[in-house]
Order: C-alpha cells, then sequence, then structure tokens
C-alpha cells in the first residue's frame, strides 16, 4: 500500500510550485493541466511539467499529472508531452464513466510498450466530480486494474447539480461517502474533498480527521501550510497503533485457543475489530510509523 494521506496541487506553469512541492515531504505532488491553468498557458504548462519530471529530485513522493477532461479537445496533448516523461500516474478530472477512462488506459499502454517499460507502471486516479460520475461509480471503480484510487471532488460536484458548499458539508454527504464506499468495494483508496480556506487550520484538521474517520486514505490540498495538519490528521497516532498492536496479538492468542470474541480493556473484540486493527499498522506502515 502506498501512503496518500495527502495530494497536493500545484499549476503546472508554475515551475517554482512544483520545485516547492518537491521539498515539503507530501505524499503525492499532483501538477495540473485543468483547472488551476488558463486556457492561454496550457502548453507552457505541459513543457514546464515535463522539465520538472525530467530535471526534479521528487524523493519519495508520488508525481502525478492531472489532464484535462477526456472530451475537452486537450486530453490528448496532455497526455502524448507528459507521458513520456513517465509520471507514476495520471488523474482525470470530471470523469463520467468507464469507458473515458479505458481509453486513457490505451493511450498510456501505447507509450508504455513504445519505451519498453512494463505496462501497468503508469497508474490512473480519477476524480469523480459530477452527478454522473457518482451514479456510475461501479463503472468507474471497475474501469481498469490501472486504478490506484479514486478521488472525490466537492466543489465541482456542487457547480454540477446547482447546490451551493457550507462549511458543515451536508450537501456532499452522500456522494462523499458513496466515493469511499465504492473505492472500499473496488480496494481503491479514496482521496477527499479540498479544503479552499488556507487561512483556517483548526476547520482543515477537523475536516481531515472526519475523512479519515469515513475511510478515506487522505486528503486534496493546495497550500504548503495544509501539508502537515493532513498528513498528522492521516498518521495513525502512538496510541492507536500501540493499541492495534495489542489487538493483533490477543487475537491471535485467542484463536489459538479457538475463541473469536473476547475482551480487552473492558472492550469486546471480535473481527471486525481486528480487521480494523490491521488496516491502522497497514497504514502506519505505510506512513513509516513502524
Ligand atoms: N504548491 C507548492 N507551493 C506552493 C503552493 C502549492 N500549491 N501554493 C503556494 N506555494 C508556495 C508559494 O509559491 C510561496 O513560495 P515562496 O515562499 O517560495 O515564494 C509559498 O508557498 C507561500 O505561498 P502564498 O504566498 O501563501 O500563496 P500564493 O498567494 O503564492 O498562492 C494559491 C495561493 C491558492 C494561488 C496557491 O496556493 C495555489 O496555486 N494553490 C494550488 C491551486 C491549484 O492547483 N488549483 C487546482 C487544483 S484544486
Ligand atoms: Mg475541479
Amino acid at each position: 500500500m502506498r501512503s496518500r494521506r495527502a495530494l497536493l496541487y500545484m499549476p503546472g506553469d508554475d515551475l517554482h510550485k512544483i520545485q516547492k512541492a518537491a521539498t515539503l515531504g507530501v505524499d503525492c505532488i499532483c501538477m495540473d493541466l485543468e483547472d488551476g491553468v488558463a486556457l492561454n498557458r496550457k502548453a507552457e504548462a505541459r513543457l514546464s511539467i515535463r522539465q520538472a519530471l525530467g530535471t526534479l529530485d521528487f524523493g519519495p513522493a508520488e508525481k502525478l499529472v492531472r489532464i484535462n477532461p477526456v472530451g475537452s479537445g486537450l486530453e490528448n496533448d496532455d497526455l502524448w508531452s507528459v507521458l513520456p516523461s513517465h509520471p507514476d500516474g495520471i488523474v482525470i478530472p470530471k470523469v463520467t464513466d468507464g469507458e473515458s477512462l479505458r481509453w486513457v488506459g490505451e493511450q498510456i499502454a501505447v507509450v508504455e510498450r513504445e519505451q519498453g517499460w512494463p505496462v501497468g507502471s503508469i497508474g490512473m486516479i480519477p476524480l469523480v466530480e459530477t452527478a454522473r460520475g457518482i451514479v456510475n461509480l461501479v463503472s468507474i471503480a471497475a474501469a481498469t486494474m490501472r486504478l490506484q484510487a479514486l478521488i472525490f471532488g466537492a466543489d465541482d460536484l456542487m457547480g454540477d447539480i446547482g447546490g451551493m458548499r457550507t462549511r458543515e458539508g451536508m450537501e456532499v454527504f452522500y456522494a462523499r461517502s458513496a466515493v469511499v464506499t465504492y473505492a472500499a468495494a473496488f480496494n481503491l483508496q479514496a482521496i477527499d474533498q479540498v479544503f479552499i480556506d488556507i487561512k483556517d487550520i483548526e476547520m482543515l484538521r477537523k475536516e481531515a480527521l472526519q475523512g479519515a474517520q469515513m475511510g478515506f486514505s487522505g486528503k486534496q490540498i493546495i497550500h504548503p501550510s495544509q501539508v502537515a495538519p493532513v498528513q498528522e490528521a492521516y498518521t495513525p497516532s502512538e496510541q492507536a497503533v500501540d493499541y492495534a498492536r495489542r489487538v493483533v496479538e490477543a487475537d491471535a492468542k485467542h484463536q489459538e485457543m479457538g475463541v473469536g470474541a473476547f475482551v480487552l480493556d473492558g472492550k469486546m473484540i471480535d473481527a471486525p475489530t481486528v480487521k480494523a486493527a490491521e488496516r491502522i499498522l497497514a497504514r502506519a506502515r505505510a506512513a513509516g510509523k513502524i
């Protein structure tokens, strides 16, 4: 499992921000070609992303590129200019069904074969942020073996539905829950909505903790000040790791004795609690905490 606690976007035509991102210790760096880049700067952005992929040391961070939506007319040039520099994955926005994802997968496969790279070495992460995307979640999640995660986009979804974003977020709660649930059903990670108020770190922290409690693996972010609070919220605490270890160990002992349910620290432990503990350990391991 790869740690994707925070996925930081920056406009692809801003080489300074890309360079800066590589120094922040953030799990995923997503160089944007879509809405963060003005229409008359797309070509510039493709060039600086190529330059960054070819020359920058990203360390252990995942190198992602967000292309323009399939059907926008920009997607071909986006893909063909960045794929030869081998990003780790392509983020596809405003995905409405599995078919467009399969098309992207085919383009990637062509470049992989041309370059002699293993087929499947470049991943794909769709952004589900339209009403159609939500109702077609099965077709999206099952589209291709290249998928590693689903991203939930709240702001675009509200634009599409005609609703209004609020701080409490009840207007997107159904869709947000749907994305994390369908992701789990297809063994994918899920990455939560952006919090756009870059000055309000306390609310960001709350929303990140809520996402972690819902089962998301991480959150999209847009500013360096959001890296630490979000990655912290998505890293199991030492206490949680200790407890998870004790649960797993106690369960192993009880299983040997033929006991499935038992009490630890006054609480009943059985299969779902053990599974949750194993997940916490896997997350801590992915984040390099074990
Ligand atoms: N990634 C990397 N570095 C970033 C960054 C980002 N997303 N956002 C800001 N920085 C850098 C700035 O370049 C600046 O660096 P410096 O101190 O070396 O000059 C520093 O962090 C402080 O930035 P600040 O002045 O607070 O922000 P700003 O006014 O330059 O930028 C935004 C504000 C919102 C425009 C910027 O954060 C941004 O571009 N975010 C991402 C937008 C995006 O990609 N949207 C599409 C996806 S939702
Ligand atoms: Mg968007």
